[in-house]
């Protein structure tokens, strides 16, 4: 079989065709104001036309009516496995997850075994992805084997590209080494990602802590824990004037503070997931694992407040959080199930059926969440839709009403808390890198 076998989704094809007509799409870029209808030719990975195509321009077509052709969407925070745990998710597997969500690139979590933390491992991640229409953007360990003790060799580290940093799934504990850790991103203007969370308030704690976890017997996990995180991140970054990413926030609270130190001036930015905007912590009340992630699911007045903070932007970027998780390592009993889920191939359609359908937010406002805003925030170039610009798309089918199969995911990992939800929006296509992928 060859790669792209591999590679591509279930019922994808992949052309190369030098020249593409993307025919009839809605073209929509929220940032430039951009929503019409128009015929867009591709040369070379180049917009070479919008609207009115020269008749001697022949190339494939690819049929988009009714379809909306965005900026290439971005998630800022995957996991991708290997390597090290390559029986979860491979950097392919994950792209092809990526790519059937519509995704021209990810940012990857360094928690792979051995950790992102050397230029050696960016440099493995980067050429597995070699040749794939999905960027894949490596984010290096903060610390030495995200042990939270030395930094990693951070200049070192950003001298191979890497622009962002973060020890992902766990918190910097010590606050003088979040300091210093700030100090360094800041002096190479790199973007320092924080797992908000405050370890001694968390230990063995499966779900959010409230009236359905002492209902349920299980160990809570206090809201407070991410919140005091969130504050002491928010004044160090003050005090160096450093950029702070704070990654999966899930607390009403947590968007407060955000909001309010955004007002002051602190450098300071934060992402939602859309399984924390989407889903009560009452749902563990099956005790399946499915639902098991860190930071835990919440309150409906969190959900709220997520979604307030994504309507008017103080939540920045809507980003996935895809931690897959192979079957047997999940269905085994809550307390030792590992924390996460996948969310690749299911956030589109979440974020569009949820809120935007819903009028919660604008449809400008999610692609804008889901595009523009992280590629930002990980310093990579705009994408924009104007001729002489290189091609960077995502094919989208606002319409398209679909089931999620957990069996039927592109991803090597089947754990979604979205199985059998009907949902609205699916992608159709991606192009990126001189690359179409999509739908047969
Ligand atoms: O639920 C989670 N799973 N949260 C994290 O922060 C890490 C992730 C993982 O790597 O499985």
């Amino acid at each position: 079989m060859s790669n792209n076998q591999h590679t591509l989704p279930a019922g994808w094809r992949e052309s190369v065709a030098h020249r593409i007509i993307l025919k009839g799409g809605r073209l929509f870029h929220p940032g430039s104001e951009l929503d019409q209808i128009a015929d867009l030719a591709i040369q070379d990975g180049c917009i070479k036309h919008i609207g009115s195509i020269p008749s001697d321009f022949q190339g494939e077509t690819v049929n988009c009516e009714g379809l909306l052709i965005t900026p290439g969407l971005y998630d800022m925070h995957v996991h991708l496995r290997e390597p090290g745990f390559e029986h979860k998710e491979t950097v392919r597997t994950g792209c092809s997850a990526a790519a059937a969500g519509g995704f021209t690139g990810i940012a990857c979590m360094p928690n792979t075994n051995p950790s992102t933390d050397n230029p050696g491992i960016v440099e493995f991640i980067r050429n597995q992805a070699k040749g794939l229409p999905v960027d894949v953007d490596p984010i290096a360990a903060t610390t030495k084997g995200r042990k939270g003790e030395t930094l990693t060799e951070m200049s070192e580290l950003a001298a191979t590209g890497v622009t962002a940093f973060s020890d992902d799934g766990s918190p910097i504990a010590s606050a003088d080494l979040m300091r210093r850790a700030l100090e360094y991103t800041n002096m190479l203007g790199a973007l320092l990602i924080e797992h908000c969370e405050e370890p001694t308030m968390t230990v063995g704690s499966i779900m959010h802590e409230g009236a359905v976890s002492t209902r349920l017997g299980l160990t809570g996990w206090p809201a407070v824990a991410e919140e005091i995180a969130i504050e002491r991140n928010i004044q160090l970054a003050e005090y160096t004037g450093a950029r702070l990413h704070c990654a999966h926030v899930s607390t009403a609270r947590g968007v407060e503070l955000i909001r309010n130190a955004k007002k002051r001036g602190v450098r300071v930015t934060g992402e939602a997931t859309p399984h924390h905007v989407s889903l009560e912590c009452s749902i563990l009340e099956h005790y399946d694992s499915e639902y098991k992630v860190n930071p835990p699911l919440r309150e409906s007045k969190d959900i709220e407040a997520l979604i307030a903070g994504l309507a008017d932007g103080t939540i920045d970027a809507i980003a996935t959080d895809h931690a897959p998780h192979a079957h047997d390592e999940k269905e085994v009993e809550l307390a030792l199930a590992p924390f996460g889920m996948v969310g690749l191939e299911t956030a589109f359609g979440v974020i569009l059926t949820e809120l935007v359908n819903t009028g919660r937010i604008s449809l400008a406002r999610a692609i804008d969440a889901m595009s523009t805003q992280p590629r930002r925030l990980m310093s990579l170039p705009d994408v924009s839709l104007e001729v002489g610009s290189e091609a960077n798309l995502s094919i989208m089918d606002l319409n398209e009403q679909w089931t999620v199969e957990r069996d039927t995911l592109n991803s090597k990992s089947h754990n979604t808390p979205f199985h059998g939800w009907k949902l609205t929006g699916r992608a159709r296509g991606i192009y990126n890198n001189s690359k179409y992928w999509g739908r047969k």
